[in-house]
């Protein structure tokens, strides 16, 4: 790695995340990677000299938010030009790997276009494109295929090339960790096969190695990241095969280390190891986001989910034997080309029968290249909003159930930021509910108990529980 001051000049790059946490993650490793060049993170784009946009494609919403983003960062570097200084553009993420070359010509103040597994060259493309813009310069006009582009999938991962994290990737205690990228499954609406790659695995010691350098450098909570993070299977040291239980037991061991969560899993990549492990490792938060997408059999098959929801069921029923306090979350489409009105009394039934504690909701959006956006029977749009309305009000009414089924008790909650009113702290309880109590700036970052007073739809308030014993919790031995 470059020293910082023998690169010399100091450039501020300001970094604008879309779509998921795996995105996050991104984002600070590309931020990792550019603070060598003698990048600082800047708050907004008229502070930056470079720009990178992480976009999202997974709805058509998303990846048109990101044009009318770039129209904007065209009038900026219009005017800078206009000054005789610069602004270098880049897309980075998912609509970059699937749009490519298109983006340019859409819109050609676009430098650069980087898929989400070339990150680790970032460096090189900002030099490549740093030339173009003189010969442009020099030439007074965009050369013909002007615009640095790489959205290979490369034989090598860049999480072997990208520096480490370091204690700017802790936020409040808290800090995300990508195990597993990409996916296998091709569910007929999903663009993330295409925009990801195969699914991957990083090797166990490397995930070890650096879940223990986020908890030296202050993180007391990990999630675990992956498209499909349950169907992880690393390399171990002694060449073996781990599962993502496995991961999780080593993890456990990390002093320090007090809450572990994961996030994406997929149902048909629960295993028993995985469920047992929900039991005993105390440290394994109780919530767990597990998308079911829809409660109709036939739905599913189209969606090529492979599994049915006597599968979801059962193990919901297997998760809760070993950990009764579980907190369940899932995803739901409404709208799959075919759904009929059969098909999503049969999701509301499902969701009636689970209980969830949260959800996110979606219309389908039909994303071209995907096997979903060719079938017959497209739905219109007023029977999706029509759908939307009617299952996010039963999720919404489950939810702040759940909350008030907490509220009088004591809780362990990790303090993430000031709250929106002076005075006020906010966290995450270890449902993942956001609580807010009266506090200082100094509980950030830290597991405080708190007594909880009242819910609401979104979140609980309470107050600081001072001598108190740590609660325990129920794990089922
Ligand atoms: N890997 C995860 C989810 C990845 S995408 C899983 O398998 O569950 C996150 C969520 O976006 C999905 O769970 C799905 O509910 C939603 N989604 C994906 N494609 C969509 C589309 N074409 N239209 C609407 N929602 C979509
Ligand atoms: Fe998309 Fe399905 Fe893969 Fe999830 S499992 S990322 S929904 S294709
Ligand atoms: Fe979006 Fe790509 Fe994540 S499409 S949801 S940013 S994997």
């Amino acid at each position: 790695m470059k020293d910082v001051r023998t690169t010399g000049q100091r450039k501020r790059v300001f970094i604008r995340t879309y779509g998921c946490q795996m995105n996050v993650y991104d984002s600070d490793r590309m931020a990792d990677v550019l603070r060598p060049l003698g990048y600082s993170l800047a708050e907004n784009p008229e502070q930056a000299d470079l720009v990178v946009l992480n976009t999202c494609h997974i709805r058509e919403r998303a990846s048109e938010k990101v044009y009318s983003e770039l129209g904007r960062l065209r009038d900026l570097k219009v005017e800078r030009r206009r000054d005789g200084a610069d602004l270098t553009i880049a897309v980075a993420g998912c609509v970059a790997q699937a749009e490519g070359q298109e983006i340019i010509q859409r819109q050609p103040a676009v430098d650069i276009v980087v898929g989400p597994q070339a990150y680790h060259r970032l460096p090189e493309l900002l030099a490549r494109a740093a030339r173009q813009s003189d010969d442009r310069r020099a030439d007074g006009r965009r050369l013909p295929g002007a615009g640095v582009l790489d959205t290979e999938f490369p034989a090598e991962s860049k999480f072997d090339h990208l520096p480490a994290p370091s204690a700017a990737d802790v936020r409040a205690g808290s800090a995300f960790l990508s195990i597993q990228e990409g996916c296998d499954k091709f569910c007929t609406f999903c663009v993330v096969p295409y925009t990801r790659g195969a699914e991957y695995s990083r090797p166990a010691t490397a995930v070890l190695q650096e879940a223990r350098g986020l908890v030296a450098a202050g993180a007391v909570e990990l999630t675990l990241l992956g498209q499909n993070v349950n169907a992880y299977h690393g390399e171990g040291a002694d060449g073996s095969t781990w599962t993502l239980a496995r991961l999780i037991r080593a993890l456990a061991e990390i002093d320090g280390l007090v809450r572990i969560r994961y996030t994406t899993s997929h149902p048909r990549d629960m295993d028993d190891d995985l469920i047992a492990v929900h039991g005993d490792v105390p440290q394994l938060m109780p919530y767990l986001h597990l998308p079911v997408q829809s409660g109709s059999d036939r739905i599913l098959e189209a969606m090529n989910r492979g599994h049915g929801r006597d599968h979801y069921r059962r193990l919901v029923d297997r998760l809760r034997g070993v950990r009764p306090d579980l907190a369940l979350s899932s995803d739901f489409i409404v709208g799959f080309p075919g759904e009929s009105d059969a098909d999503f009394d049969d999701t509301m039934r499902l969701v009636d029968e689970v209980g969830f504690a949260s959800a996110y909701t979606f219309k389908y959006s039909r994303r071209p290249g995907t096997p979903g956006a060719a079938l017959g029977d497209q739905l219109a749009e007023d029977i999706k909003t029509a759908r939307l309305a009617a299952l996010q009000s039963l999720l919404g009414r489950q939810q702040r159930d759940f909350n008030a089924s907490k509220v009088g008790t004591i809780v362990p909650v990790l303090f993430a930021e000031a709250g929106r009113k002076p005075g006020q702290v906010l966290g995450k309880s270890p449902w993942l509910q956001s609580v807010y109590v009266e506090g200082d700036a100094d509980m950030i970052g830290r597991l405080v108990n708190v007594r909880l007073l009242a819910a609401y739809a979104l979140s609980l308030a309470g107050e600081v529980a001072t001598g108190e014993a740590p609660p325990r919790f129920e794990v089922a031995a």
